[in-house]
């Protein structure tokens, strides 16, 4: 969908939305920002950055492609972003409908990613391979701007890493082949909506772009295990096995990958 509004006119709304008030908070997203629910609107509201930017331009790429949200609005004001989009319809793929259902869980996850990979990206405005990546992860490393609170418990320390430099260093003398496809970029449960098998809604595509098929495949793989321990809930859920999606993918898991892409996101 072509966005031909006027910077004013999309402020505006924007503007006039939130002085109407009426909308719940969420508090699901881990990455600092507001999300505000309306009745069929939702308003993303995070810092402005390269990522903020990057998902309002790939949500509008991706219009008539994928099951986006549309987008209504964006403005940028006073260091902040604000993407005005629709309202996905089905419920995340991190839902308790789907937490109890594993293999319906797995269909929807495994059809989410070869949608993706269906899509031609020869137009993509986003790349996000490693040669990008890297250098974003050494800005993040250089800056202090790793999160070591919400890193997984073997990457550093004894077993791991001794700090996130060495981390990187090891990223960069270990760079995998690349498949480029076009990559979500942060495909994990609550970035997924579905309804039964069929996705309804991709969303948070800050990271979005041409990249690695492995790197989506690898945050998933995380995501299932990390929803099924209960490390996002109060309890833990039965059913859980790792190579269910594999199974509905078609391929062997590439563990060497999985664990390159899951240790990349450290860094973020
Ligand atoms: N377009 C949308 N439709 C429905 N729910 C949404 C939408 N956008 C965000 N949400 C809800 O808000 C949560 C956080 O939004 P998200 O864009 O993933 O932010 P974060 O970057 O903080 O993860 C999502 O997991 C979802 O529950
Ligand atoms: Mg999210």
């Amino acid at each position: 969908m072509a966005i031909q509004v006027t910077e004013n006119m999309e402020e505006n709304k924007i503007d006039r939305l939130l002085a109407a008030g009426g909308y719940t908070a969420d508090e699901i997203g881990m990455s600092g920002s507001s999300v505000l629910l309306f009745e069929d609107q939702v308003l993303k509201i995070q810092d402005d950055s390269a990522e903020a930017e990057n998902e309002y331009l790939m949500t509008r790429y991706l219009q008539g492609k994928l099951p986006v949200p549309a987008v209504y609005a964006y403005k940028k004001s006073d260091g902040k972003s604000y993407l005005l989009m629709g309202k996905c319809a089905g419920e995340m793929a991190c839902s308790d409908g789907y937490m109890e259902n594993p293999h319906i869980q797995c269909k929807l996850l495994a059809r989410g990613l070869k949608m993706l990979w269906d899509v031609d990206v020869s137009d993509c405005p986003s790349d996000q391979r490693l040669q990008y990546k890297l250098k974003q992860a050494a800005y993040n490393v250089e800056k202090g701007l790793v999160d070591l609170e919400n890193v997984e418990p073997d990457t550093f320390g004894e077993n791991g890493f001794a700090n996130p430099s060495h981390l990187l260093d090891w990223l960069y003398a270990n760079m995998p082949k690349e498949e480029a496809v076009l990559s979500h970029g942060d495909y994990c449960l609550p970035n997924l909506f579905g309804r039964g098998e069929e996705v309804t809604g991709y969303i948070d595509l800050g990271r979005s772009g041409i990249a690695d098929k492995w790197c989506d495949i690898a945050i998933c793989y995380r995501s299932i295990s990390q929803n099924y321990s209960g490390k996002y809930s109060r309890q833990a859920y039965p059913g859980y096995d790792d190579l269910l999606l594999f199974r509905e993918l078609g391929i062997e898991p590439d563990w060497e990958k999985i664990r390159y892409y899951i240790l990349l996101d450290e860094l973020f």
